[in-house]
């Protein structure tokens, strides 16, 4: 991977740019929010907090990456930990391959690197789940080397700054950015300047109403002065949600009240963590079913799980959004009847307090919550 532009851009003035380094950074250095992978810097902390980051919130991941660091302290912990583990400890962040990505780069830094995290960039870049953007920033914040970064937040924040009319994340704007964002790299302080990027793109130059007056970059910012933060960047399309119905069954063995759960199949939505059984349906009166509607259910529970379940009985509606679904689940309790089929690898007889060992869907966890 070459960090070289393949075009010649024109980008503002080298008066300019140095403006923009000096200011963000004072302005950084007092304004800078206190997180935790900020306290101390390293490769590995770097490393786990940006994958959290990818598609989760700053607000949401703080407590997520406290616990995770408690538990998994190093590379070599992680590697060696159960999947299933590091999928518990996942659990609710969501975009769970980010979970399993992480389990097998460990392995890989554990095997191959000793169990040091690599510093040299290609390194880095090859480990699963590591982009451009992720190698640049946990080697540029954690090791102060001279990487660019672009990513949503500096997407917004140069859209603006250089008056970019395009969808940000077209492959041409993209390489606009990347050849700006080397650009305006100073030549020390780097990992301060990437997260002063970031952090202004965060608090400052926000999707909606930006704070322009308390912006460091309030004097070489054009947006500042025409007022079109509503049209650059440009707005996305808005996303079609897809409504989804789904069933949930609440399989019982009375004689030792044990539930059954399955671990969903790769290609499946939640790759590797535990479910009660679950389909695809949708019935008119979910409490009340009528007879064709309870033999389908009945039936696909069968089709799934290999249990015939009697008994069934209404138990809760769970809305979910997950990506660009809206699932509407309705969740059933019932009693397996005749034999009950063994536990196996992938389809486990548990009891309800044993819930708590198994990484489960955020819908799975309401239900698991419902349950004694
Ligand atoms: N978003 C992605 N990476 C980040 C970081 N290191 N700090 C704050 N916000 C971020």
């Amino acid at each position: 991977m070459t960090n070289k532009p393949d075009v010649s851009y024109e980008f503002p003035e080298a008066a300019w740019r140095q403006k923009l380094r000096t200011n963000i950074l004072r302005w950084y250095r007092k304004h800078a929010r206190d997180l935790p992978w900020r306290h101390q810097l390293h490769p590995y902390r770097s490393w786990i907090s940006e994958i959290m980051l990818q598609q989760t919130q700053v607000a949401t991941v703080i407590d997520y990456f406290n616990r995770f660091l408690e538990r998994f302290p190093d590379v070599t912990t992680l590697a060696n930990a159960p999947q299933q583990e590091v999928l518990r400890y996942w659990e609710g962040l969501g975009y769970y391959r980010r979970a399993r990505q992480l389990h097998a780069a460990a392995q890989i830094i554990r095997d191959e690197h000793d169990g040091e995290f690599p510093t040299n960039f290609d390194a880095v870049l090859a480990l699963p789940g590591v982009g451009r953007y992720t190698a640049g920033a946990i080697l540029s914040i954690s090791t102060n080397q001279r990487l660019p970064i672009v990513e949503a937040n500096t997407n917004r924040l140069f859209a603006r700054l250089l008056q970019h009319p395009d969808d940000v994340m077209g492959s041409d704007s993209q390489k606009r950015f990347w050849a700006f964002a080397e650009r305006i790299l100073p030549r020390k302080h780097i990992s301060d300047f990437n997260q002063a990027l970031m952090e202004v793109g965060a608090l400052l130059c926000t999707p909606q109403k930006p704070h322009c007056t308390a912006c460091p970059l309030k004097s070489i910012c054009p947006t500042r002065d025409i007022g079109n933060w509503d049209e650059i960047p440009k707005p996305k399309k808005k996303t079609k949600y897809e409504q989804l119905h789904e069933i949930a069954i609440v399989l019982r063995d009375e004689s030792s009240n044990a539930i059954l759960i399955r671990q969903c199949a790769p290609g499946e939505r939640w790759e590797g963590l535990w479910d009660f059984p679950r389909f695809e349906y949708q019935i008119q009166k979910p409490a009340r079913p009528n007879q064709t509607e309870a033999k389908e259910i009945s039936g696909q529970l069968k089709k799934l799980t290999r249990c015939k379940g009697s008994e069934f009985q209404w138990l809760t509606r769970i809305k979910h959004g997950v990506t660009k679904y809206r699932i509407s689940l309705n969740c059933y309790q019932a009693s397996v009847a005749g034999r009950r089929p063994k536990s196996s690898v992938s389809q486990k007889w548990v009891q309800p307090h044993e819930l708590t060992e198994y990484p489960l869907s955020v819908t799975g966890r309401k239900i698991a919550k419902t349950i004694h």
